[in-house]
């Protein structure tokens, strides 16, 4: 071990890694396993994948079922992961690179890195520090937070954690009273954003959530209340009476944008739209903006995955609002392939709950600090040095 540190310690010193500050951190935190292959602490992971076994061996069975489950036979969440692979980054050479800018600009608002952390329901699932921890995370590295209206933490004190407003995800439900009133409080600790997820209007087959809860014995009152829905049992609702309530709205029409404008000042976003079809028909119902997603494979299973989707939908904006997408999004190289289809900005689920459940905090860190270290290598092949000079050109999909 003391060689293999001692050959690490020069590579990092080496010319060739001058100017890359962030490798030679790498190197110098060289994997260390506790001798079962996996990492011991976050500083150690060399990618996003390394996090996943460790979360894997710390989270109940069935809340991991919860986390990797698709739908059905799980052909969308393949589909998401596969799309990537069918795009190459176009090298660019001698061009300055020394500077790579990574920020951007959502609704007036500077973010460090174009990588938003998606809303992810019920996060002590996974952890005891749940979307607290993730704040924090989000916080130290300038990163968007958005949160669930399942959240096990209630959005002021996420809020307060991450020191600066986050976006809110709504779920509707059968009444529009509780709508407004989720709305409202959202609105009123900061949410300059609310994101309206319409890609569950009926209900959904988790089979492998279902098949991992059947090996699960334990009575987990640390997520579930011990009586009541899972979902209206959440701290969003602690002061709303949801007796009676659906938690599906499969009557859902584009006139609900109109709705929620008359009852909140916050920008409106629409997550889980495939379709330019739907995209043209978001804007021109009035939306801010759009959230090209599947839901992580869990939504229908199409079979086609969200950067298949981002082309059409691109095309179909024209510009007019931002475009963020999610779905499988696991390296700085798929953000970028991504914002060469024209997303203004990318989100990622599974991979920061990998970092949330393996070490906490310092687990979600470590992911943001790795993807965004790996876009940034990526610009630099691409000769890009900020979003803006990331183009369709930066990357080629072969015949
Ligand atoms: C365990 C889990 C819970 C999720 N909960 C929500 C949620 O409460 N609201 C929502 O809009 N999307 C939810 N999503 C979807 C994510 O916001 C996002 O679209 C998806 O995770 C992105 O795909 P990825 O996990 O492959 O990165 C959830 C996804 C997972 C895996």
């Amino acid at each position: 071990m003391n060689s293999r540190r001692a050959f690490i310690s020069f590579l990092a010193a080496s010319p060739l890694y001058a100017g890359l500050g962030f490798l030679g951190r790498a190197f110098a935190q060289t994997p260390v396993s506790n001798g079962d292959g996996l990492i011991a602490r976050a500083g150690d992971a060399l990618d996003v994948f390394d996090f996943e076994p460790v979360a894997h061996r710390n989270i109940p069975p069935a809340h991991w079922g919860y986390l990797v489950s698709g739908v059905d036979g799980e052909d969308t969440l393949k589909a998401n992961r596969a799309a990537y692979s069918r795009y190459q980054l176009q090298a660019r050479r001698m061009i300055d690179v020394s500077k790579i800018d990574l920020s951007v600009e959502l609704f007036g608002e500077k973010f460090n890195s174009p990588i938003i952390l998606c809303p992810l329901g019920a996060q002590r699932a996974f952890h005891p520090e749940g979307e607290i921890a993730v704040a924090k995370a989000a916080k130290a590295r300038g990163h968007l937070q958005i949160l669930s209206t399942v959240t096990s933490t209630g959005v002021e004190d996420v809020i307060a954690a991450r020191g600066a407003p986050v976006w809110f995800q709504l779920y509707t439900t059968s009444k529009f009273e509780v709508t407004t009133k989720l709305v409202k409080r959202a609105e009123a600790a900061g949410c300059p954003v609310v994101a309206v997820t319409v890609d569950l209007p009926a209900g959904r087959n988790i089979e492998t959530a279902l098949r991992l809860a059947r090996t699960d014995t334990r009575t987990c009152t640390a997520c579930h209340a011990p009586t009541g829905s899972p979902f209206t049992s959440r701290p969003m609702f602690s002061q709303i009476d949801a007796s009676g309530l659906q938690t599906t709205s499969s009557s859902l029409t584009w006139d609900f944008i109109k709705r929620l404008r008359d009852v909140t000042r916050m920008k409106i976003l629409i997550k889980g739209l495939e379709s330019a079809q739907d995209a043209e028909l978001a804007v021109a119902n009035g939306a801010d903006g759009i959230i090209v997603s599947n839901h992580g494979g869990r939504a229908t299973d199409t079979g086609r995955g969200t950067l298949e989707c981002l082309p059409e939908i691109a095309t179909a904006v024209r510009g007019r609002v931002p475009v963020i997408l999610d779905g499988g999004v696991r390296r700085g190289t798929d953000v970028l392939k991504a914002l060469a289809l024209g997303a203004t900005a990318v989100g990622i689920g599974r991979p920061y709950i990998w970092g949330l459940g393996a070490y906490g905090q310092p687990g979600v860190d470590r992911v943001l600090e790795l993807l965004d270290n790996e876009l940034t290598l990526a610009m630099v092949g691409v000769g890009a040095r900020n979003l803006r000079e990331i183009t369709r050109a930066s990357i080629i999909r072969p015949a």
